[in-house]
């Protein structure tokens, strides 16, 4: 029985798969300050035309150029797991597959859309670019792909994660990026929080408001802002995850998949591995596609699919998606790259469809399921991936509880190398469970009370 499947350099997908072409109902468009929608020239100076192009297509395939495989040949394509380890230690009849993405050189899956971003970047003659990190896994990323590409790369990152992680700062530091705390005095929107909360742990929002005000106020105009999660484009340069794990499950004659599972903050990892799969659900195969959320901040589980900012101050456009209100600063929980208050456009729409069947997780039940994972499989993962394989045990134990041979397939988005602060806490009993009381909710969903409402039709098959 492998246990490792790989695929040749060859056999690397050579486009990327777009779920825009086959949502059943429209991906709705992203609107202006005067509620209408915006025109790709209005996103101009915060991402080059060629990436803007991409994040409006509806084109099913998109070609990946090839210097942009050359690149990702480093580590991709990357090897399918059997756990099988992880199998006999829950006696369960299921199947257990995932895709091994903590191996490019960045720990995550990450490196996957940061190469692309840069190199279309270059293309279009931009030197510098600017985002935020949570976790750290995606600007250690991004500072990896410009130092390949020789751009300049600016990170801010959320001040929590910042404290809890400095050897993140130092990976990108090797690799000549620079990072600071957000919120920072270095723009108007971190002096603003800064006034009013001088000790926030920080937020994605605010990190994202930062890195684009750097972007666009750069006097040369040769800065661009570059997002790790979220967005279209994003979403379809980790289609390749997807894509590869489909050739190495035909390769071992695996033809059906029964459940498909990704952790979600913006949606990039697990999106990557299940749209293509989701596609095979549109036209008619039977398959439970679950992204995974922290029970502290429940974007799908909970919150409305709204029109709201990506930023707490609200400079992105108006996107549709299922928000906490950009406002809500999550609690300081270990997964920095699950607390964000949005969710990405494509996977709300297929959340608004019934095509997912998104779950909401609490940490301690993570972290178990981590060392449970790292003691049989031997992988210690990123927490944030904690929360897919916490997921991938509750279904196991099911299949075993049904007695049914399920074929389950989960993306192992990071390693949590970088990531042992949360580790030691668990282990010395100061984790504890967050559930997002009512009322906290409901204050920061206030922020979004009054913007313009996207449809919530759909078909009603699924
Ligand atoms: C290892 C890992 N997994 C998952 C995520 C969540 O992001 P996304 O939902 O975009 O995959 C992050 C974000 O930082 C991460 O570092």
């Amino acid at each position: 029985m492998p246990v490792r499947i790989v695929l040749n350099e060859d056999e690397i997908p050579r486009q990327w798969y777009n779920l825009a072409a086959d949502l059943p109902t429209p991906l709705q468009p992203p609107l202006g300050p005067d509620g209408n929608p915006i025109s790709p020239d209005m996103l101009s100076p915060v991402f080059p035309m060629n990436l803007i192009e991409q994040e409006v297509s509806q084109e099913r395939w998109i070609d990946i150029p090839e210097e942009v495989l050359e690149i990702l040949y480093r580590w991709r394509p990357s090897p399918l797991h059997r756990a099988v380890y992880l199998e006999k230690a829950l006696g369960t009849p299921a199947k257990i597959y995932y895709k091994n993405e903590s191996l490019s050189p960045a720990g995550s899956h990450k490196p996957n859309t940061a190469v692309p971003q840069a190199w279309y970047n270059k293309q279009f003659g931009i030197k510098k670019l600017t985002t935020e990190t949570g976790a750290g896994q995606w600007g250690s990323a991004l500072a990896f792909s410009c130092a390949l590409l020789g751009l300049e790369c600016k990170i801010f990152m959320v001040r929590i994660s910042f404290d809890q992680k400095p050897f993140r700062k130092v990976m990108r530091q090797t690799w000549g990026g620079k990072c600071i705390a957000s919120p920072s005095s270095e723009t108007q929107a971190g002096r603003a929080i800064l006034e009013k909360m001088p000790d926030t742990p920080g937020s994605l929002g605010i990190a994202i408001s930062e890195a684009v005000e750097a972007a666009v106020t750069d006097p040369t105009g040769q800065t661009r802002y570059s997002l790790g999660s979220v967005l279209n484009h994003v979403m379809l340069h980790q289609t390749i995850i997807g894509l590869e794990a489909k050739k190495q499950l035909a390769k071992i004659g695996e033809n059906k998949v029964d459940v498909v599972i990704g952790c979600a903050g913006g949606g990039s990892n697990f999106a990557g591995l299940a749209f293509p799969f989701v596609a095979d659900k549109i036209h008619g195969a039977n398959i439970d596609i679950i992204p995974v959320e922290p029970t502290s901040c429940p974007t799908m589980t909970r919150a409305p699919f709204a029109y709201d900012h990506g930023d707490t101050a609200k400079m992105t456009p108006l996107l549709p998606m299922h928000s906490l209100g950009h406002d809500f600063i999550p609690p300081p929980i270990h997964a920095g790259g699950l607390r964000y208050h949005g969710m990405a456009p494509l996977v709300s729409q297929a959340i608004v469809e019934g095509l997912l069947s998104p779950q909401a997780i609490p940490q301690v039940e993570c972290y178990e399921s981590a060392i449970l994972f790292a003691r049989t499989e031997g992988i210690i993962i990123a927490p944030e991936t904690s929360h897919a394989v916490a997921s991938v045990i509750r279904e196991a134990n099911k299949a075993k509880e049904e007695g049914k041979e399920k074929v389950i397939l989960f993306n192992l988005s990071g390693h949590g190398l970088m990531d042992l602060a949360g580790y030691e806490k668990f282990f010395a009993g100061q984790l504890q469970d967050y559930h997002l009381p009512e009322e906290e909710m409901a204050k920061s969903l206030a922020a979004i009370a009054g913007l313009p409402k996207p449809s919530t039709q759909k078909t009603g098959k699924w």
